[in-house]
């Protein structure tokens, strides 16, 4: 099978409106349409649209669109070939790994999704053999189980001979894969050799449980750094990848809960201890890539950190972050000195689940972060100060009631007016409008509508909506057309003759991406008119046909006394056709 007859056969078995109501459990239907609130920008109203007819989505505030396998790559960051997997197992179909069909990037990332996993198993194996020891003895001074360590496949990667490389080569993988898959480096000396020694190995997974990268432990202090990442690679960019982000899926899923940690332990030890919807960054600050993927899955988003100051600085910051996605989020303090992993092996997990139930808002958790670092009476000075840093959290807040509740708490908590408090937060918000933040959770600029008659608009609208309405389209030729964009698609359209409706939109988006956005948003956009279709297409195809004759009729014109003898003769045959026309408009 080749890939155009795998998506043939998934576009035959799925509907677009279950593949997305997998994803967006509340689409309504909204007339012949379905709608929701978009998952790929922050918005209130529902500007989120799948049309069922033509088996695509659009977004109106956003303008991101395209069929189901476009919203499932979206959706999930899977490549095409991920996405096909993916829905060819949902739609009942057999699901061939050739691969023949791919791309070359497509192929490269499997080659290296492959070789990580032969790194997987031969780290894994390590670690339970009698070389392991010494990291064995470490993961049960981290009080890890067995089990613990099994679930997310930890392994060891040894001091010493560059052993991942001579047994990736025994398998038949080539060290420029090995280097290309971040699990091999180019030295100095020019020799290439293991990245990772003397570490205690985590696979990081992506969400289908693919592993892309891996986290290594330093065994020995005197080895830094403590932790080392994979370097970046195709299929591996830390600002998009979340920690156990797989093995908490499913319960994050259940709940719509999800707790962001600091690190690779503290996930390990949550998970351990019956909270399995922990995941954690990579060591790097939140991104708004990761607040998108968790605002899809989750709807109660509660951050813990480390409870010293960069775990304080960092929950603030991606609390910021959060916010700016339109995320509803709480900052857990755990009020000791301890990590999230510490913690749960001293005092258990009942008293780590009152410390979640107590989570904070931003707003108070940096409020006690900062009156913990200035106990006591504070003078007016210093006050001010205080409430200028905490109006920065105010002024990301997106949910209006929210921010209003927040400008009341700093009144009364600080004892001064909320006049005040408002004036100084209006200052802030119009210079903060002026840095471009650019944190992803305003909708692009729609793009620019290219120059379109609204007359041709509202015809290739017509078209879209119901290619069978070409056969209204009477003597109207391709030429008729003024703008480029209207002339394709009444042409293609033309070719297609009789296609159903719901061939026609893909169809056209592959013979013209370059004007998708339009396509699909005059595809999926009601039409509001009384009359009935077929008449008003009629209608519209005879108007632009009288404009096109119009504008011929006048260019002959203006040059009337040097036509040649057949230029003449279509002038009159125009001046003819114009007046019986006109005759005909005021019967
Ligand atoms: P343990 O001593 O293993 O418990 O680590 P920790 O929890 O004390 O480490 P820390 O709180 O300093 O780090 C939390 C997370 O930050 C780790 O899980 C890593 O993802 C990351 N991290 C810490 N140190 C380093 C480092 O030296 N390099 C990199 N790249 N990441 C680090
Ligand atoms: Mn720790």
């Amino acid at each position: 099978m080749n890939s155009k007859s795998i998506t043939d056969s998934i576009r035959e078995k799925l509907d677009i409106v279950d593949v997305v109501k997998d994803y967006i459990p509340n689409l309504r239907q909204a007339g012949r349409n379905h709608k929701a609130c978009c998952p790929f920008h922050n918005e209130k109203t529902p500007s989120f649209t799948v049309s069922q007819d033509k088996q695509i989505f659009y977004c109106f505030g956003c303008n991101e669109g395209g069929d189901m396998f476009t919203f499932v790559m979206k959706m999930e960051g899977l490549t095409f070939v991920e996405t096909l997997k993916k829905l060819s197992l949902k739609a009942g179909l057999q699901w061939q790994e050739t691969e023949y069909h791919l791309s070359e990037k497509d192929r490269e990332r499997l080659a290296i999704k492959k070789v990580l996993a032969a790194a997987e198993e031969f780290y894994k194996k390590l670690l339970f053999s009698s070389n392991g020891e010494k990291a064995r003895l470490y993961l049960g001074g981290r009080k890890l189980s067995k089990a613990t360590v099994e679930r997310f496949a930890v392994g060891f990667a040894p001091p010493g001979e560059p052993a991942l490389l001579q047994e990736l080569q025994r398998k038949g993988f080539s060290k420029e894969l090995a280097v290309k898959a971040g699990l091999a480096a180019l030295r100095n000396s020019g020799q290439v050799t293991d990245y990772f020694r003397n570490r205690v190995m985590f696979p990081i997974k992506n969400a289908a449980g693919e592993t892309t990268a891996f986290g290594g432990r330093a065994l020995d202090e005197s080895q830094p750094p403590k932790y080392l990442n994979s370097s970046e690679t195709p299929l591996f960019a830390k600002r998009r990848t979340l920690y156990g982000i797989y093995e908490a899926l499913p319960q994050i899923r259940k709940t719509g809960r999800l707790l962001v940690l600091e690190g690779y332990m503290d996930v390990l030890t949550a998970h351990q201890h019956g909270i399995t919807f922990a995941v954690a960054g990579l060591g790097t600050a939140l991104s708004a890539e990761h607040a998108a993927f968790i605002k899809r899955h989750s709807r109660d988003t509660i951050l813990m950190f480390d409870a010293d100051e960069a775990g304080i600085n960092a929950s603030i910051r991606a609390s910021d972050i959060f916010m700016e996605a339109g995320m509803y989020v709480k900052v857990a303090d755990l009020g000791e000195e301890l990590d999230p992993d510490e913690y749960l092996n001293e005092y258990g997990v009942e008293a780590f689940e009152k410390k979640l139930l107590a989570a904070a808002d931003p707003l108070e958790f940096r409020i006690s972060a900062l009156l913990k670092k200035s106990p006591g009476p504070l003078a007016s000075q210093d006050k001010a100060k205080l409430i200028e840093l905490l109006l920065d959290t105010v002024a990301r807040q997106t949910d209006e009631i929210l921010k209003s509740e927040w400008i009341k708490t700093l009144s009364a908590r600080f004892d001064v007016t909320q006049e005040a408090v408002l004036r100084q937060l209006s200052k802030k918000s119009v210079a903060a409008g002026k840095e471009s933040r650019g944190a992803g959770n305003e909708p692009p600029p729609a793009a620019a509508l290219p120059e379109i008659p609204a007359i041709e608009l509202g015809f290739i609208h017509l078209i879209l909506k119901d290619p069978g309405l070409i056969a209204c389209a009477g003597e109207l030729a391709e030429e008729d057309f003024q703008s480029p964009f209207s002339k394709k698609i009444f042409s293609a359209v033309q070719d297609g003759t009789g296609l159903e409706p719901a061939k026609a939109t893909p169809g056209l988006l592959a013979l013209f991406p370059e004007s998708a956005g339009l396509i699909m948003k005059l595809s999926v956009a009601e039409i509001s008119s009384d009359m009935n279709p077929e008449q008003n297409a009629a209608k519209a195809a005879a108007m632009i046909r009288k404009l096109s004759l119009e504008r011929k009729w006048k260019s002959l014109k203006t040059r009337l006394g040097a036509l040649e003898p057949a230029e003449i003769a279509e002038f009159r045959r125009l001046t003819g056709v114009l007046k019986s026309t006109a005759k005909k408009g005021t019967d």
